[in-house]
């Protein structure tokens, strides 16, 4: 078959290649421009950021050749739309990617500003170099690079970049009914997802989806003496600790009864896939600097991340935090936690069954409440589809290497919505080295997967207007 034969691989067109080649310097200034905006979506202080980069993004579409680009507006921030749609009888593509970040804290561990971006060893680091501003603009110099040097491309593409990715896409949902009209495309490539550890070019068959929430615990008005109080007086701290250890049992199973009614097995074949990558725990728990590994028994590390759900603290805090001692009842006490969800797990269902599970588990002299945050659902890619099959031949010629399916523990929530509100198909296609340290200090992307990455998009633009879609 010639989709497994390097050597039958298309390659791309060198007079493309020249121009890449010819422009590298440009293309890597721009790139550190779009860095240089603060585009944190969660922080209120941002929102004019947030429009800058919008408007820069836009800007870029229309100069670069699209039509109808637009700083479209929604109840929060602002999606970037634009088209190019000259290419008749050729499939239409979606492409999606978001131009918010992540905040930057804890500052004091970046060795530069997050804002400043820079290159060293290969790597451009600062704020969103990966996650996800460098793949957008991967998008917008591979489009660049065919419309310049053809007036055209293979063909057709609609462009939507999102400004709330991080705050799980609060307003795509109304934003992609209203705007369903100019959303017909043959397929959606969602370009947010990495490749395999030891950098092994990859396509995401799966991501997890997640509920977010936070649990308030308060007791007296204000903190109180706890020589005077304490043994009479519930401790919101105490309280919130035992309910938290109450979530999850020793072997790492969540207690939320109901939690597991709609998490299906992984099938054999997908497990099959999973147990044949060439993964390597010693280099994995090296790189990320734990003593050892924990999670449920009775699944392969894999497994654990892509298949099976967890129940994480992300955060927890209240009472006396500063130097030295202090003798306190606490009146507050607080947690953020989140689920990641496999499978048909509902993030709004499970949320009414968690709340229910705290509060019933809540002691008495204490008020606890319970806020739902976030919520996105899980999704899945069927890996024996055409555009799956034409993303593996590019990544394979333009990176000389097999690439692997990998399933991913994050989450992309609007993957979800573009299946069940638009009806399309989803192919998750990212370039991301595994060690980005996205959502950390020094996040970072490998220069040489921005560079080569641009190639494999053309090339796969090509393959697609030249064979269809189905
Ligand atoms: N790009 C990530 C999703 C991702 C995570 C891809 C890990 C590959 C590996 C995305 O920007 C993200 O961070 N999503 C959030 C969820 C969102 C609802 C806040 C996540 O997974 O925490
Ligand atoms: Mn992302
Ligand atoms: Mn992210």
């Amino acid at each position: 078959m010639s989709t497994s034969d390097p050597t039958l691989d298309p390659a791309l067109d060198p007079a493309v290649e020249a121009h890449l080649e010819a422009t590298r310097e440009a293309r890597l200034a721009s790139y550190l421009d779009l860095l240089r905006i603060p585009s944190i979506s969660t922080l209120a202080e941002h929102a004019g950021d947030m429009r800058r980069a919008a408007e820069w993004i836009a800007a870029e579409l229309t100069r670069i050749g699209f039509d109808h680009a637009e700083v479209s507006a929604t109840p929060w921030h602002p999606i970037v739309y634009a088209d190019w749609l000259h290419a008749a009888g050729a499939p239409t593509v979606l492409v999606y990617c978001h131009y918010d970040v992540q905040p930057v804290d804890p500052i004091e561990l970046w060795e530069t500003a997050p804002f400043e971006p820079f290159v060293r060893d290969g790597r451009v680091i600062g704020r969103g170099a990966a996650d996800d501003k460098g793949q957008l603009h991967m998008h917008l110099r591979a489009a660049e690079a065919l419309l310049a040097t053809r007036g055209r491309l293979p063909l057709n593409l609609r462009i939507v970049f999102e400004g709330e990715e991080e705050s799980t896409s609060v307003s795509m949902p109304g934003w992609l009914d209203a705007n369903r009209g100019r959303l017909g495309a043959d397929v959606v490539v969602i370009s947010d997802t990495g490749f395999f550890e030891g950098n092994i070019p990859a396509l995401t068959e799966s991501l997890r989806g997640i509920l977010y929430t936070q649990i308030d615990v308060s007791g007296p008005p204000a903190d109180l003496h706890s020589g005077t109080y304490g043994g009479n007086v519930e401790n919101p701290a105490n309280a919130l600790a035992r309910i938290i250890s109450e979530l999850k049992d020793r072997d790492g199973v969540i207690r939320v009864p109901g939690f597991y009614d709609d998490v299906i097995p992984v099938d054999p074949a997908a497990r099959a896939r999973l147990a044949a990558l060439p993964f390597d725990e010693a280099a994995y728990l090296e790189r990320i600097g734990v003593p050892a590994l924990a999670g449920e028994h009775g699944y392969t590390v894999l497994e654990r991340e892509g298949a099976r759900p967890t129940l994480d603290v992300n955060g927890i805090w209240g009472g006396f935090e500063g130097e030295g001692s202090k003798t306190i009842i606490p009146a507050l006490a607080h947690a953020k936690v989140s689920m990641r969800l496999v499978a048909r797990q509902d993030p709004l269902t499970l949320f009414e069954q968690f709340r229910d599970f705290v509060l019933r588990g809540a002691p008495p002299g204490v008020r606890v409440e319970v806020t739902r945050l976030g919520a996105g659902r899980p999704s899945a890619t069927p890996v024996d589809q055409p555009v799956v099959r034409a993303a593996t031949r590019a990544l394979r010629a333009t990176f000389g290497q097999e690439p692997v399916f990998k399933r991913n523990g994050g989450s992309i929530p609007v993957a979800e919505m573009f299946e069940r509100q638009l009806g399309l198909p989803v192919v998750l296609l990212g370039f991301t080295n595994p060690d980005d340290n996205a959502h950390s200090p020094n996040e970072s992307m490998v220069l040489a997967n921005y560079e080569i990455g641009i190639r494999t998009i053309c090339l796969l633009w090509d393959i697609l207007g030249r064979e269809g879609i189905d």
